[in-house]
């Protein structure tokens, strides 16, 4: 070909390319005009949408806590950068006021806001692509008569190369499509209702599944535990990673409804989850939700035994000297001071990460859904050496998590100084 044949392939690209550009920017520009829409919603129908929100823990990453219901400006940790939840009130320039039901739907199952700007997959759409049309539009009533807040949109952290959104084109051609994989066996109405719960709705995946290098979710191990996400590790929420930790489908209830049962209590990510959803659903769907999360056929849950505690054993003084006062002398509890640690799943868990974050950090006071209440624990990072800690740890699960590996002083201090990093 000529040198001239070239110049004008290369001038003709430019012009495509300039057009394209130009068509963009007017895609923008008429969808941050379109009208205001009003919705007009019976009560039954209010009350429905906002159930669904709560099903779908919107306010979790749209609420800033303080803040106005729904007005956004929630900073959200991701590999890439801080991500801002953004403003989902009807005001009509700086939330959500100009979205028709069509629009909301495709944001939330498509990931794609009004003016056709792709979406971070902070919001969890990869989850939220099987939600039904008919739930997708009563969250949208319900949002759609909240009050409107007028507040502009946080800028969000993001460096290069992250922050050119086409990027996120290539990576949902890779991996938003995949669906997700069952975590349990099963086929009753239940387990299915169960399934759509857990699985688009409370898009409990996003943190309890495992993640790919590029922020992926692993879809070869579902729900089988993350400890990369947050300072706390979101535990294996398998029917077999339940069943070795005690879990049976009353104390999930119990754990999901208000946040405390006898195996654990909820904190950090997990406490607000309780807080903003799981404890707003009904008996039936905590049921379905159970059914799901342990299968057709649950595996019975493994009882284990106390081992020895009373041996000599430089742990077991830590624990005498340090934590017997509020936990109880054999670790059984002491009711509305303390829950049991004999027996507990964080006692029992494989992954000893949030057994030793809980020592290093302490954990705050809580306030439960429910009727129970909680005073701080203080943590024990100053008190104590990596070394004394890993005895600690390695003593409480050898005694009464029936887990008799020792644990590294340098696993301690890996988590030490991932303080403060998140
Ligand atoms: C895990 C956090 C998370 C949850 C849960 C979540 N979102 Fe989002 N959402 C985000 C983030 C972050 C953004 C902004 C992403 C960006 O800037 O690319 C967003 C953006 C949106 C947008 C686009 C708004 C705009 O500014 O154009 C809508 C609409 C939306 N979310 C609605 C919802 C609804 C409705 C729910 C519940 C069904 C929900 N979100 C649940 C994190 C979340
Ligand atoms: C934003 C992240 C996040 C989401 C979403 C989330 N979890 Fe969790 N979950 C956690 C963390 C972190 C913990 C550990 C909390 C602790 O140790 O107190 C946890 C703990 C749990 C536990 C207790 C496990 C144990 O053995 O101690 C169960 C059960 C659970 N989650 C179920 C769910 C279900 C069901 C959903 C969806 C409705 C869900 N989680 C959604 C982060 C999350
Ligand atoms: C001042 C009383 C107090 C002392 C001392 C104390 N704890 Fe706690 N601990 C608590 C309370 C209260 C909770 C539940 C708090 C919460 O979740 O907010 C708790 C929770 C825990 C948990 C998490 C349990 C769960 O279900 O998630 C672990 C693990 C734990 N403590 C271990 C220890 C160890 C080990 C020591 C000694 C180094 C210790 N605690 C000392 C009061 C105490």
């Amino acid at each position: 070909m000529t040198r001239v044949g070239w110049r004008r392939i290369v001038a003709w690209l430019l012009v495509l390319l300039l057009l394209w550009l130009l068509l963009m920017a007017a895609m923008r520009f008429f969808a941050n005009r379109g009208p205001a829409q009003q919705v007009a919603v019976t009560p039954q129908r209010l009350a429905h949408g906002r159930y669904l929100a709560a099903a779908a823990d919107c306010a979790a990453c749209h609420t800033d806590p303080g803040g106005a219901p729904f007005a956004g400006g929630v900073p959200l940790g991701s590999p890439f950068g801080t991500i801002h939840g953004t403003n989902i009130t009807p005001d009509a320039d700086t939330g959500i006021g100009r979205y028709t039901s069509e629009d909301f739907f495709r944001a939330l199952t498509k990931g794609e806001a009004r003016d056709g700007h792709q979406l971070y997959p902070a919001m969890p759409y990869v989850s939220y692509k099987t939600m039904t049309r008919a739930d997708s539009d009563a969250i949208y009533a319900y949002l759609m008569n909240q009050p409107a807040v007028r507040r502009q949109n946080k800028k969000n952290g993001v460096g290069f190369p992250f922050n050119i959104r086409s990027g996120i084109h290539l990576w949902n051609l890779l991996f938003a499509g995949a669906d997700a994989v069952s975590a349990s066996q099963g086929a009753s109405p239940a387990w299915q209702r169960g399934r759509y719960l857990v699985e688009t709705m409370g898009h409990c995946g996003e943190c309890h599944s495992p993640r790919g290098t590029l922020g992926q979710i692993d879809r070869d191990r579902p729900l089988g535990g993350n400890n990369k996400m947050g300072r706390f590790a979101a535990p294996d929420i398998t029917p077999a990673g339940l069943a070795a930790r005690g879990w049976d489908a009353a104390l999930l209830r119990e754990y999901l409804g208000a946040g405390v049962s006898a195996r654990a209590v909820a904190s950090d990510e997990m406490l607000k989850v309780v807080g903003l959803s799981t404890s707003k659903l009904n008996d039936d769907d905590l049921k379905a939700m159970t059914a799901y999360l342990l299968g057709d056929r649950p595996a019975a849950p493994r009882i284990v035994q106390t081992v020895n505690a009373f041996a000599a054993d430089p742990g077991r003084d830590h624990y005498l000297n340090l934590c017997s006062g509020c936990h109880g002398r054999d670790a059984q509890g002491v009711p509305h001071v303390a829950p049991a640690l004999r027996d507990n799943s964080s006692v029992r868990d494989a992954d000893p990460h949030n057994l030793i974050v809980a020592i290093l950090d302490g954990l705050p006071e809580h306030d439960f859904p429910g009727y129970e209440r909680m005073q701080d624990m203080p943590g024990f990072a100053q008190d104590l050496s990596d070394t004394d800690v890993a005895a600690l740890s390695g003593w409480l699960r050898r005694s009464y998590g029936g887990q008799p590996q020792a644990i590294e002083a340098a696993t301690v201090a890996k988590l030490r100084s991932s303080h403060g990093a998140h």
